[in-house]
Order: C-alpha cells, then structure tokens, then sequence
C-alpha cells in the first residue's frame, strides 16, 4: 500500500493583515515541524507574495480559490499562472465558504481544477454536505457527487489532495468525531477504489477540515484514512504547530 504522506493546511482565509501575518510567520518559521508532515498556508491573495517571501521554504503557500482561464477580461479575479508567479505552489478549490457563501457550483469548479492542475498547481479540492443533507441521510449522495465532478477534471491525481469539510463543522466549533470522519474518509476511498484505480485510492490524500484544534487533532490523526487537515480558525494561532504535529 502507498505512504501517504500526513498533510496540514492551514486556511488563513480574509484574516490578518501583514503585521499579524508576520509575527505567524515567525512563529511557524521557528517552530519544530515534523519533517514527515507536508505544511501548506493558504494566504488572501493580496498577500500571496508576502506569504511566501516570509514563510520558510519548508512551508509551502496556497491560494485560496483561481479563475478558471490562464488571464484576459475578468475584473477582479486571479490566475493559477500568477499564483505560480508568487511563488505559491497550491489552489484550495471548491471550498464551502466559496460554494455556499458565492455561489460557485459543481461545473465552475471543475473547470478550474482543470485549469490549475493544467497550469502545474497542486490542488486542495474541498467536498462536504450541509447539515440538513446529513440529517436526510445523503451524505454519501453529495460528496460522491461532489467528488464526480472534481475526478471528471483530474488527470494526474498525484498534484491532488482532497480535503473533507463537513459543512456543518466549519467555523463551528462543532468537529466531526473521529468515527464520523473515519467513516465517510473510507467511503471516498472506497470510491475511488471502485470509480477511478486501486491505485488512486490507496494513494490519494483524503484530508479532514472543520474546526480542527490542537485538543482533537491527534485522534483525528489516528484514524486510519485521515491523512491530514485543512484548517481555518486555528491555523492563525500557534496551536497549528500542534496540529501540523499531530503524528509526531
Ligand atoms: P475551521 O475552518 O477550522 O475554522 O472550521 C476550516 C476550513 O474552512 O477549511
């Protein structure tokens, strides 16, 4: 079976401006980071090129969404090209905040995972139900289709990591259980076993997001197909470090 490799992202979202930001960056510049862990801090894109002159270079910088198209008439939006030109290395796409709060849909979506992963950017592609479709029981329903959309856009899975945010636990304080987790990260994989290869599914990392702290992090990190977090609230404070250590 494939190594995958533990993830941690942290989501700073519109937060911060460049003299918190700075004084995060040191702490994290600073900090020990267990070498196994993959580190990724996805900066508003106005400070992109910020991020990444401040970080260390074993943290890596992501963009927090792209347009669909390398440039050209659209006020307002930004490319996976100049996200590249910054230095940054990752795209979150298809995030609930992005689904939900701006109405992007499925289609959208996938048109730019297609265009990022085109333009050699890795992937954060996010999937998650709401709580009334958990409480219906669809659950499985909408992030299957969800991740239909997103696989139907993926040539090369290995620039791809796909992080599992219920919606009901973003910013909520109210996290998954680790058994909630475990449970829906195995039945992604299992469909990734039966709709794409053995070997994207063994591969792939399925990462968990939703209020993620340094108290529940590392029972979330037990489980057997929670390969990391995307983390929002907490990725601001110094509890990320815990949490980017949460297997060491
Ligand atoms: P949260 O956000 O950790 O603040 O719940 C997670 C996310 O939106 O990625």
């Amino acid at each position: 079976m494939a190594q995958r490799r533990f993830f941690v992202g942290g989501n700073w979202k519109m937060n911060g401006n460049k003299e918190s930001l700075e004084e995060l960056m040191s702490t994290l510049n600073t900090a020990s980071l267990h070498e196994d862990t993959e580190v990724v801090c996805a900066a508003p894109s106005i400070y992109l090129d910020f991020a990444r002159s401040g970080l260390d270079s074993r943290i890596s910088v992501a963009a927090q969404n792209c347009y669909k198209v390398a440039k050209g008439a659209f006020t307002g939006e930004i490319s996976p090209a100049m996200i590249k030109d910054c230095g940054a290395d990752w795209v979150i796409l298809g995030h609930s905040e992005r689904r939900h709060v701006f109405g992007e849909n499925d289609e959208l979506i996938g048109q730019k995972v297609a265009h990022a992963l085109e333009s050699d950017l890795g992937v954060i592609a996010c999937i998650g139900e709401k709580l009334e479709e958990r409480e219906a029981g669809t659950t499985e329903e909408v992030i299957f289709a969800q991740t239909q959309v997103i696989a139907e856009n993926v040539m090369d899975w290995e620039k791809v990591v796909l992080a599992y945010e219920p919606v009901w636990a973003i910013g909520t304080g109210k996290t998954a259980t680790p058994e909630q987790a475990q449970e829906v990260h195995e039945r992604l994989r299992a469909w990734f076993r039966a709709n794409i290869s053995e070997e994207v599914s063994d591969s792939l990392r399925i990462i968990y997001g939703g209020s993620v702290t340094a108290a529940n992090c590392s029972e979330l990190a037990s489980q057997t197909d929670v390969d990391g977090f995307l983390v929002g609230g907490a990725s601001l404070k110094p509890e990320f470090i815990d949490i980017i250590n949460a297997r060491a």
